[in-house]
């Protein structure tokens, strides 16, 4: 089936959520993922026909972005949508001007972190247990706006 990619509505929150809970061992609420219907931060959405199947999230302040959350259904994965959704996110940061875009991932995400590579970011640090359920570090990643 066809996929588009559109913006991050609240339309689109509850499938979000239901996709965080599948997806994540910590995942936010509803309440929490409205943050990213509120400019200056925004989203995007990979739809399969009305379904939800991949999707992403940037918060911003002045020139710095943070993508926070960024998941394919598992039915989905190695289809592209990952990378299709990381692309869109930065051309979209790009877009506003920003200059630097940050992120974490948990250390032995090799799957995420082997995108975010491939797609420009550089590991810059290591957040100690910065993540729970299991505990483990945290790698910062940082894209930077070559113009
Ligand atoms: C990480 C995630 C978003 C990737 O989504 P995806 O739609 O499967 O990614 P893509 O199909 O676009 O793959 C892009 C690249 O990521 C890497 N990758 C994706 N899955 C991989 C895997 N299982 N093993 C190794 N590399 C992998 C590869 O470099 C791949 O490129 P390639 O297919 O040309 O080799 C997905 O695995 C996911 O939702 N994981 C659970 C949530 C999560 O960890 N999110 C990231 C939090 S920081």
């Amino acid at each position: 089936m066809e996929v588009r990619v559109v913006p991050l509505l609240p339309t689109h929150l509850a499938e979000i959520a239901v996709l965080e809970r599948i997806c994540f061992s910590e995942p936010w609420s509803e309440g929490s993922l409205s943050l990213l219907t509120k400019e200056p931060n925004f989203g995007v959405v990979v739809l399969c026909g009305d379904q939800v199947v991949a999707y992403g999230g940037m918060t911003s302040v002045l020139d710095e972005g943070s993508i926070t959350n960024i998941a394919t259904h598992p039915d989905h994965r190695r289809e592209g949508l990952g990378r299709l959704i990381v692309k869109v996110l930065l051309a979209e940061a790009k877009q506003r001007g920003l200059a630097t875009v940050f992120l974490e991932v948990r250390e032995s995400n090799q799957p995420a972190r082997a995108l975010y590579v491939a797609e420009g970011f550089s590991e810059v640090g290591l957040r100690k247990n910065f993540y729970r359920q299991p505990m483990e570090h945290a790698v910062q990643m940082m894209w930077t706006n070559h113009g």
